[in-house]
C-alpha cells in the first residue's frame, strides 16, 4: 500500500467518524464551560502571561488538597504525567509493568516510552480493574511495578494491591485518570500509589481541554518528575539539563479553566450519580440488559455508565443511527496491531463485546434520557 492510499484510508476513516458524530443529537459526553471559565480566562488574557503560572499553581494546589496528596504537578495531558512519574521512579529499559489489557492506548505506550515492558493482564468482571490474581498470573522476576486503572473511574481491590505491591517490592502507579472525586473506604482513589495521574481531557469529570496531573506524597520523586516535564531542567530559566527531558508543560488559559470547572465539581459530581440512578431506574425492565454497578465499596463517581448486553455493535449501531452517542468500552489493548500478543483474556475480550457508555453528560436532560432508554428498549422489543 503506498502512503497515498494509507492517507485517504485515514482520512475516511476520520471523515466517517465525524460525520457520525455530527449526526448525534444526544452526545456521549459533553463538558460543561461557561461564563466562569470565561472570566478566568479573560483575566489569563488581561494579565498577558500564557504559561503557567498563578492558576496553575492554584489548580495544583487545589487538586492536592482535594486527592489528600501532599503533592501535585501539572502536565499538558495524563500520558505525560504517566511518563514522567514511571521514569521519575527510575523505571528503565527491560523492566516489566503490569498494565490491564482493557486500558486506555496511553497506558502501555507510556510504559513503552520508558523503554519498560507492557506485560497485559487480564481484569475482574466485577469491578472491570485488576486484582492481586490476574496480577499474579502475569507477574515476573523483571516485574518493577504495577499500572493500575480506575476503569471508568470504579476502583477493584485497590488496598489489596497496594499491599501486594508493598509485599513485592513493586511500584504502585495509579491511572485514575478518569475517578477524580472518587473515593474508596474513604480515602480518594487519587490518594493510592506512588503515584497516581489524572486527565482533564474534555470528556473528565472537569476539564481543561487538554491537561493532566501527577499527585504524589513523595516530594523527591514529583522533582524528578518535574525535571522530565521542564525539557531536563529543575525550571525554566535554568540553563542546566540534568535529563533528557520533554515540554509537557500545560498553559496558563487550560489552568484557569481548571480552577474554574473545580469550583463546579459538586455539580458534576451530582450529576453524573443521578443520571446512573436515572439509567437504572428506566431500564430495570429491559431483561437483556444489565446496568453496570460501580464497586459498593466506594463512593464512586461514574464517569460513564456502562451497560452490558448480550452483542454491544448491533445496539451500538441501532443507537447511533437514532442519533445517540453510544461507544464501546477499552478495546483490548494485547489485540491492537500495536500490542499484538498471543495471550487470551477472556474477561477482557467479553466486557469488551457486551459493553457499551451511554450518553452520560452533566448536560443530558430527561428528555434525552428517557429517548436513550426508550429506543434501548424498542431494539429489544420491536412495537
Ligand atoms: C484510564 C485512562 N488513562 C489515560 C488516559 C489518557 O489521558 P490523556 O488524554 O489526558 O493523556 C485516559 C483518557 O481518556 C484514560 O481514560
Amino acid at each position: 500500500m503506498t502512503t497515498n492510499d494509507n492517507k485517504s484510508e485515514v482520512i475516511s476513516s476520520y471523515e466517517a467518524y465525524t460525520a457520525r458524530v455530527g449526526k448525534e443529537i444526544i452526545p456521549c459526553y459533553e463538558p460543561a464551560i461557561g461564563q466562569e471559565e470565561l472570566a478566568l480566562i479573560t483575566d489569563v488574557i488581561n494579565r498577558n502571561w500564557l504559561s503557567e503560572s498563578k492558576y496553575t499553581r492554584q489548580f495544583e494546589a487545589e487538586l492536592a488538597s482535594a486527592c489528600q496528596r501532599k503533592h501535585a504537578v501539572c502536565f499538558n495531558n495524563a500520558t505525560a504525567a504517566l511518563i514522567s512519574g514511571m521514569k521519575a521512579l527510575g523505571i528503565k529499559t527491560g523492566d516489566e509493568v503490569i498494565v490491564p489489557s482493557f486500558a486506555h492506548s496511553a497506558d502501555p505506550n507510556s510504559i513503552v516510552a520508558t523503554d519498560a515492558i507492557p506485560v497485559f493482564a487480564d481484569i475482574e468482571a466485577a469491578t472491570l480493574c485488576l486484582s492481586v490474581e490476574t496480577i499474579k498470573a502475569v507477574k515476573t522476576a523483571k516485574t518493577k511495578a504495577i499500572l493500575l486503572i480506575s476503569a471508568y473511574g470504579n476502583v477493584g481491590a485497590i488496598e489489596q494491591i497496594a499491599n501486594y505491591a508493598q509485599a513485592n517490592n513493586l511500584f504502585l502507579i495509579n491511572d485514575c485518570a478518569p475517578a477524580l472525586f472518587g473515593h474508596y473506604q474513604n480515602k480518594p482513589i487519587a490518594s493510592y500509589g506512588d503515584f497516581s495521574v489524572l486527565s482533564f481531557f474534555a470528556d473528565k469529570t472537569i476539564t481543561t481541554g487538554e491537561g493532566g496531573m501527577m499527585l504524589s506524597d513523595n516530594l523527591e520523586l514529583i522533582n524528578e518528575a518535574n525535571m522530565y516535564k521542564h525539557d531536563g531542567r529543575k525550571e525554566r530559566g535554568v540553563d542546566i539539563i540534568d535529563r533528557r527531558g520533554y515540554n509537557f508543560r500545560i498553559t496558563e488559559l487550560q489552568s484557569a479553566v481548571g480552577v474554574a470547572q473545580l469550583k463546579k465539581a459538586p455539580f458534576f459530581i451530582k450529576r453524573k450519580k443521578e443520571i446512573l440512578q436515572a439509567y437504572r431506574n428506566k431500564l430495570k425492565g429491559v431483561e437483556k440488559v444489565r446496568v453496570f454497578e460501580f464497586n459498593p465499596g466506594g463512593d464512586i463517581v461514574p464517569h460513564r455508565v456502562v451497560i452490558f448486553v448480550p452483542a454491544a455493535n448491533p445496539l451500538i449501531d441501532y443507537l447511533s443511527a437514532a442519533g445517540i452517542g453510544a461507544r464501546t468500552m477499552f478495546m483490548p489493548m494485547h489485540s491492537q496491531p500495536a500490542y499484538r500478543d498471543l495471550h487470551t483474556f477472556p474477561v477482557t475480550e467479553e466486557i469488551y463485546k457486551t459493553g457499551i457508555c451511554l450518553p452520560s453528560a452533566p448536560s443530558l436532560t430527561a428528555e434525552q434520557l428517557e429517548f436513550v432508554c426508550q429506543t434501548i428498549n424498542n431494539f429489544y422489543q420491536p412495537l
